[in-house]
């Protein structure tokens, strides 16, 4: 479908925003260690089939404040989608973390927490490719999700390099033994313990004897420190790692639940170029301000594009340039290999070159 938009003549209706966000109902809550919690969701029956989410994506809720606000947070899950009944998500306490405390101290099956759709753009593409997987602390999560999964539909080699202050905090201990004992010919696991060994150094690493495949996928997720380690590590050991995928687990200020999406459009100007964007099937094509970003510029005009953070962090408003040039104003998440294939974040995007085609496809 195509339509051409004027800001007043917008019918959205069609792409409401609401349409992204899922009420869910906690189905199990599981104590981990004494500071980690997995929380199951049941998908309302009506919604499941909108609810899809792919090994290294996340999670993002709506966690009520003591204010009576709420702050919106992203979990990766740690579920697999082929293997698990229901979508899970593990959240470690942090000292003074205003959401893992309310979800420790208030989460109980029964109750109903919004989420957006599932987002996120870390995680295989090729499950062909020999995985690397070094984790510290709950960056575990998402690579428990990608560990199941390529245990069950594929055939690779994995050696999970997993980092944790000492033998009481390390999540999914026993899921980890128990999968090892299945697949002893597939999955390799090393734990480091930094009340043992102090924290990781990239010879700390090489002395663990890890076996790493000459030709990998590597994915890293937990304090940046760690994963720069890590991949000096890889570097040292020769290994040539077709892509490496960094996560990186942190807050934003920004809150999707409660922003307003009811902002009048800006005119366009003198220096405004054609762009059209395709969401969900729908193509639009609109006039786009050169000071403007494209997730902006789409929210003004009543579309439902995705976002998260709107800082350039999560992944989660990733699109697809077909044509045209945007220049991108920071990105903390798009590797080189995902730049390459046209992916763009759309809050970081403003035009350089029309003609502009876009389509998000994540
Ligand atoms: C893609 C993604 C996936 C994630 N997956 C997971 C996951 O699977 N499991 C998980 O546990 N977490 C995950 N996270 C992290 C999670 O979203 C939260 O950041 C985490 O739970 C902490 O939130 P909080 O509200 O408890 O802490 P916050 O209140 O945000 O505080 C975090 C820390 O910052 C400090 N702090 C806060 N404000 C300030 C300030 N103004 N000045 C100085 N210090 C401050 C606090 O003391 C605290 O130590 C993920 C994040 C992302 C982006
Ligand atoms: S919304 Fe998070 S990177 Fe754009």
């Amino acid at each position: 479908m195509f339509r051409s938009a004027a800001p007043a003549d917008l019918d959205t209706s069609a792409v409401g925003h609401e349409d992204r966000i899922f009420e869910l109902e906690i189905a199990e809550v599981t104590y981990e260690t004494e500071d980690a919690i997995s929380l199951c969701f049941a998908v309302p029956e009506h919604r499941k089939s909108h609810f899809r989410y792919e090994p290294g994506q996340f999670l993002t809720l709506e966690i009520p404040c003591t204010d009576g606000g709420s702050v919106a947070r992203c979990y990766s899950f740690s579920s697999s989608p082929v293997r698990d009944p229901y979508p899970t998500v593990t959240i470690k306490r942090i000292q003074d973390g205003v959401a893992s405390h309310w979800l420790h101290d208030n989460a109980v099956r029964g109750m109903r927490l919004k989420a957006l759709k599932p987002s996120g753009m870390f995680g295989p593409e090729n499950w062909d490719a020999d995985f690397v997987l070094m984790a510290a602390g709950s960056g575990i999560t998402p690579m428990m999700s990608i560990i199941k999964t390529a245990l069950l539909r594929h055939t690779n080699r994995i050696t999970l390099v997993y980092a944790n202050q000492n033998r009481g905090s390390v999540i999914f201990a026993e899921q980890l033994t128990e999968l090892q004992s299945r697949f002893p010919d597939r999955l390799d696991v090393h734990h480091w313990y930094t009340s043992d060994s102090g924290l990781p150094t990239a010879a700390g690493l090489a002395s663990m004897g890890a076996a790493i495949p000459a030709h990998c996928e590597a994915f890293l997720c937990g304090p940046p420190q760690y994963m720069n380690v890590a991949e000096e590590w890889l570097a040292r050991t020769g290994t040539t790692a077709h892509r490496t995928h960094r996560e990186v687990f942190s807050s934003f200020d920004s809150n999707p639940f409660q922003d307003d999406t009811t902002a009048a459009a800006h005119e366009p100007d003198a220096n405004s170029v054609t762009a059209q964007v395709e969401i969900e099937g729908i193509s639009t094509e609109f006039a786009w301000n050169a000071d403007t970003k494209l997730l902006d510029r789409l929210l003004e005009l009543g579309l439902d594009a995705p976002y998260v953070c709107r800082e350039g962090t999560c992944g989660g408003c990733a699109y697809t340039l077909t044509d045209g040039t945007v220049t991108m104003l920071a990105n903390e998440t798009l590797d080189e290999h995902e730049l390459h294939q046209g992916v763009r974040l759309a809050c970081q995007s403003v035009p350089a070159a029309e003609p502009i085609r876009a389509v998000f496809d994540r």
